[in-house]
């Protein structure tokens, strides 16, 4: 939105501060809320729902507010109650429902795209076509429907051998992507999605031509992965620092896929020169083109990439901060965070980098997240979690997911508990303070990985 003259402007903004809110109740949304926090121009900072930890561990500026992010007429008048201008999103189902359209109606400005925007993120297929269009180098494809489920293995002719990538076209909570190593484990795939129905179709609603679910199959790419993260306000966009999330389960990158077990930011293997000429063929043609298509992509762009050697790929695009990337990242940004995004959501980006350009500390930061037993199939929750020592600082923090406060005593309740995100003068000093940190909180059943950070354990 380009502010209404009942929000307001950046120049305001500056002079009067804004209270804020963040949408969500992960370890992502607890970090975003801190680094809010910390900036001159937050009166107040409202999480809603946030988690108890969140609660228990946040600056001062930070409350707490209960909300059903599900009915946005609620969530709005409560905005306004609290007094809230500031509204920054989260998680990706919001954004896919169209949270940003609803809030923007009702005047508050709102970091994070609009629906037709996040459709990078709920449709895979509208993301290949895009970066097609665009010349951005991503994986061959091919689409599947229902109708090829006998005969899919013909379509795959361009992509075989195997492993192919079969990708559900739309958001599934991280479970939509497999790697099909034989026909078999292709098949089983792709009866969950077109027979068994497994999965929802957020964001499609509106949008018949896709009312049948699609999956996308992709040549199987090697190399290593890091997630680049783009402000964006329609026009320009601010690269942050790239970061790499593990999505193995177990130490080694053995196990079932997560939501992410950690992640470590700068990485030393993507100098920045490197860093912003790919950022360069990605992010700018992708906004002109949504430019040109009128669908102004203002928010966070996410750009998931394979590496190798002078090669890069788009793996795929999300429409909001990573997580757990974010929570490495955040702790190393020395600059105001709340300018910078609120001027990205009013169109006027460069502005708000004139006035708080982009700085990063020159340390690393290891972020080590620690799981329930059984995840990420069937965490068993409920034990207490212990502080042994842990002290919280500039250096060491840590960010509440899966958390309830019952009786006085801080319990688990999912399968991603809390992260812990560790500065240091580099990733391997880091990795090892946070390792001694892991050990000054637990609970029954805790597993997390030891090498975060370690390089080469990511490709
Ligand atoms: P996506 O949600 O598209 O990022 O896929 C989830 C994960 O699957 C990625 O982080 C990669 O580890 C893996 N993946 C996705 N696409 C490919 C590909 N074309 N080749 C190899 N691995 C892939
Ligand atoms: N780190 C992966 C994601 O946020 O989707």
């Amino acid at each position: 939105m380009k502010g209404s003259s009942k929000t307001q402007s950046l120049n305001e903004f500056v002079e009067n501060g804004a209270v804020i809110a963040v949408l969500g109740s992960g370890a992502r949304e607890h970090a975003l809320a801190c680094a809010l926090a910390e900036s001159k121009y937050c009166k107040q900072l409202v999480l809603m729902p946030g988690n108890d930890g969140a609660k228990l561990l946040s600056p001062l500026k930070v409350s707490l507010a209960p909300a059903n992010l599900g009915d946005f007429e609620a969530l709005a008048s409560q905005l306004k109650e609290k007094k809230v201008e500031f509204v920054v999103v989260g998680p990706d189902d919001l954004l896919a429902q169209g949270v940003v359209d609803f809030l923007e109606k009702k005047d508050f400005v709102v970091f994070g795209p609009k629906k037709a925007a996040a459709k990078l993120e709920w449709s895979k297929a509208f993301a290949k076509e895009m970066m097609q269009t665009c010349g951005v180098p991503t994986a061959e494809s091919v689409e599947l429907t229902a109708a090829d489920l006998d005969t899919f293995e013909s379509k795959l002719e361009t992509l075989l051998p195997y492993p192919v990538v079969l990708k559900y076209d739309g958001l599934a909570l991280g479970k939509g992507v497999v790697i099909a190593q034989n026909t078999d484990e292709a098949r089983s795939f792709l009866k969950e999605v077109f027979e068994e129905k497994k999965f929802e179709r957020v964001g499609f609603e509106s949008d018949t031509k896709a009312a049948a679910p699609v999956v996308l199959a992709e040549e199987f790419l090697t190399g290593f992965e890091v997630s680049l993260f783009a402000i964006c306000d329609g026009k320009d966009y601010a690269l942050l620092q790239p970061a790499c999330d593990y999505k193995k389960l177990k130490t080694g990158n053995r196990g079932p896929n997560t939501g992410g077990m950690g992640a470590y930011s700068p990485v030393p293997w993507l100098p920045d020169a490197r860093c912003r000429e790919i950022a360069d063929k990605i992010f700018k043609p992708i906004l002109d083109e949504m430019r040109a298509r009128k669908v102004t992509f203002r928010g966070l762009l996410y750009a998931g990439l394979m590496v190798r050697g002078q090669d890069f790929w788009v793996l795929e695009f999300n429409v909001r901060f990573g997580d757990p990337e974010t929570q490495a990242l955040l702790p190393r940004l020395s600059s105001d965070l709340a300018l910078v995004l609120y001027g990205a959501a009013l169109g006027e980006l460069e502005k708000a980098l004139d006035l708080a350009p982009l700085r990063w500390k020159s340390e690393a930061c290891v972020n080590i997240v620690a799981a329930s037993r059984g995840y990420p199939e069937k965490p068993e929750t409920g034990f207490e979690v212990h502080f042994d020592g842990f002290r919280p600082s500039e250096q060491q923090r840590l960010f509440f997911a899966g958390v309830r406060n019952l009786d006085g005593k801080i319990q688990t309740s999912g399968g991603r508990v809390f992260g812990i995100s560790q500065l240091g003068p580099t990733i391997e000093t880091a990795l090892d303070a946070a390792l001694v940190a892991m050990s000054q909180v637990g609970f029954e059943g805790m597993y997390f990985r030891s090498d975060i950070g370690r390089i080469g354990d990511d490709a």
